[in-house]
């Protein structure tokens, strides 16, 4: 493609080193809507006639689909998919080919095909997102009443019911899908015309190719357009902090499903075995899951550091952004789908969640409360729980067959009716607490948004 000002060919190890095409044929389908925008543009433009015009966008939709279906033949001399498609395009249709890159520069065209690749890209994850929501949604409202424990610094806190766990990973989960939805807007602008980086001398309608291409508007600045990735790295960031979500989902799963816990069941549809220990039935879901999480961090660092010594505009170390965006993608799209299955399969062990949080300590805080509610300010009365729960340590006698009153007479004996899980949840009505009447009307809420 430049062989006017070289004597040489390109070494071939400088081939191999610096080809992209091994990754980014996969932007193909962006390249070609991409260029029959252009091209249309050029048309509108009088630099091409009908004729030519015609034969570039049959040229292109027949590339398009023999790219899809395993017919062409990818070159890495010739570097990356736009000169592997603009090549394969001339071959073909002749001299018309040729007339494709005025007004154009393969800067702007990667920055359009990366743009419309992330949002077709965030499209899928929204949607696989959904998915797990409603699983999760399901589960919530089959344990909407199943008691069990919070937990703070993984010790048993206040109870909570199992409904009300799952919907704080539904919380979580849309406000990821608002990162990206907040992602997709600021990357939906075209910056075809950007040129190599300072435009063009001819004018193309930056407008209408924009809107051919469902972008909301066009960039403003040809220099930014062609030198920042932003948008890469938010989704990076996104995809990141959602697998930081799963992560701890996943945590929570395989602490769940440990024998000392024994709160879950995980179908054997996905769970693996021991090639040594036969009685192992291991959540490997939830642990590889963990794991990807530090590699879609990794990617977030790797494009980040990658960018950070740029001076503006292109440069070619920006061709190094694919290979982390795929890799994330493509990770995060398995993780939503076999977590997806996986949770929704699951069996939760609600009498086993039950006798967890049939401990009474869960409910010193909740005694607490009704000393304050007597009068007596919140310090004291915890200093006076404290002692209570001090002495049920001590003598083994648990802290709802103490007798309170001969440890302080702030306790009477109405009290004791704290020690009962029903009436601490009933208690518990304020917006976002767990009552089961507020996670069932939660779980409708969830319902009715999703
Ligand atoms: N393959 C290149 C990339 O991904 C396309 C842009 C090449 N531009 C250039 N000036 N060499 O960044």
């Amino acid at each position: 493609m430049w062989k006017g000002r070289f004597a040489k060919d390109t070494s071939t190890l400088v081939q191999d080193f610096g080809e992209s095409i091994s990754y980014d044929w996969r932007l193909y389908p962006h390249d070609v809507a991409g260029s029959i925008a252009h091209a249309r543009a050029q048309l509108n433009a009088g630099l091409l006639n009908d004729e030519e015009f015609s034969q570039i966008e049959k040229g292109l939709r027949e590339i398009e689909v023999d790219i899809r279906e395993g017919r062409f033949e990818f070159r890495t001399s010739l570097e990356d998919i736009h000169m592997n498609i603009e090549a394969e395009l001339t071959k073909r249709i002749g001299a018309a080919g040729g007339k494709l890159h005025t007004a154009r520069s393969r800067n702007d065209q990667v920055a359009t095909d990366t743009r419309l690749y992330c949002r077709t890209q965030i499209d899928s994850m929204l949607e696989a997102i959904t998915a797990l929501q409603n699983v999760l949604l399901d589960q919530s409202d089959k344990n909407a009443a199943a008691v069990m424990p919070g937990y703070t610094h993984l010790q048993r806190g206040q109870p909570v019911t199992v409904g009300h766990h799952l919907l704080a990973y539904v919380e979580m989960l849309e406000r990821d899908k608002g990162r990206m939805a907040d992602c997709r807007k600021r990357l939906n602008v075209s910056p075809l015309g950007s040129g190599a980086l300072a435009g063009s001398t001819i004018n193309l309608d930056r407008e209408a190719i924009a809107k051919e291409l469902g972008f909301d508007g066009i960039t403003h600045n040809s220099m930014d357009a062609i030198a920042d990735r932003d948008y890469i790295a938010e989704l990076l960031f996104a995809i990141s902090m959602m697998g930081v979500h799963l992560s701890r989902l996943s945590e929570d799963l395989i602490l769940w499903c440990s024998s000392e816990f024994g709160f879950v069941t995980l179908s054997d549809e996905h769970t693996t075995g021991s090639s040594l220990m036969p009685q192992k039935k291991n959540p490997d879901v939830c642990e590889i899951t963990r794991g990807k999480t530090g590699r879609l961090v990794g990617n977030l660092m790797n494009l980040l550091v990658a960018m950070k010594g740029l001076p503006i505009t292109y440069n070619r170390d920006l061709q190094e952004d694919k290979p982390p965006l795929f890799d994330s993608v493509d990770t995060i799209l398995l993780v939503l789908a076999v977590n997806t299955e996986m949770i929704g399969a699951m069996e939760m062990r609600q009498d086993r969640c039950l006798a967890a949080a049939s401990d009474p300590m869960l409910l010193a805080t909740d005694l607490a409360d009704a000393l304050v509610k007597s009068g007596v300010p919140f310090r004291s009365a915890h200093e006076l729980v404290g002692k209570a729960v001090a002495e049920s340590v001590e003598s083994g006698v648990p802290l709802d067959e103490l007798d309170l009153e001969k440890i302080d007479e702030a306790y009477t004996p109405e009290m004791k009716s704290v020690f009962s899980l029903q009436t601490a949840l009933a208690a518990r009505t304020n917006t976002g607490a767990p009552s089961i009447e507020n996670v069932k009307r939660e779980v409708e809420r969830w319902r009715a948004c999703l």
